[in-house]
């Protein structure tokens, strides 16, 4: 599984498919754990990402780790997590659709090798690239279960900097919504391993 892995990251790191290639400073393929039964798709890297070539290390990741650890997950040892593309859009925009298309084999080999059987799309890029013909948004679907690709689960999520532009945490504000999901997500999971 590594070496597989390691071939599309070699793969990668040579793709000129689309722009972005061009600016980035490092390619941000993943972090965490390859054999993880939990894997979690975001947008797109950002700038800390983009230096330290390892997805979710700005403000957002640093929050996106506090959820997993309030329910006893962590990247070390339960999840793996990458990105829809895997280099930065400059000054953060959205990928656009021909990046995310140009990158779409990547994502696909790295679903396909790990087969993991809980995917968390997070935020609304991920979500779209997964369930495009959804015609209401992520507030809507969020913390549901969808079937995904090779018999696995998928949960849309909402991204992190979304709870960091809304701190709140009163019922039924995003942040508490988010607590519910963590939650189900780890009973999901430890159901895996009953
Ligand atoms: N936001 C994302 O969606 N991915 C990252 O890697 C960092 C921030």
């Amino acid at each position: 599984m590594y070496e597989a892995l390691e071939e599309v990251r070699a793969c990668a790191l040579n793709c000129h498919k689309c722009v972005l290639g061009k600016t980035r400073n490092n390619l941000v393929f993943s972090d965490g754990i390859p054999n993880s039964k939990l894997m979690l798709i975001g947008e797109a890297p950002g700038y800390n990402e983009d230096m330290q070539g390892k997805p979710f290390v700005g403000r957002a990741g640093q929050l996106l780790d506090k959820i997993f650890e309030s329910v006893g997950l962590s990247r070390e040892k339960d999840v793996y997590i990458c990105n829809t593309v895997k280099c930065r859009p400059p000054e953060n925009r959205d990928p656009l659709p021909e990046e995310k298309a140009a990158c779409r084999s990547f994502l696909d080999k790295q679903i396909e090798i790990l087969k993991p059987r809980l995917i968390l799309l997070c935020g609304k890029v991920a979500l779209t690239s997964f369930l495009p013909d959804l015609t209401v948004g992520i507030t809507k679907v969020r913390g549901q279960w969808f079937d995904g690709p090779y018999g696995s689960k998928m949960m849309p999520i909402f991204h992190p900097s979304y709870l960091l532009r809304n701190p709140s945490h009163n019922p039924g504000s995003p942040k508490a919504l988010m607590w519910e999901d963590i939650k189900k997500i780890k009973q999901a999971y430890e159901a895996l391993n009953k």
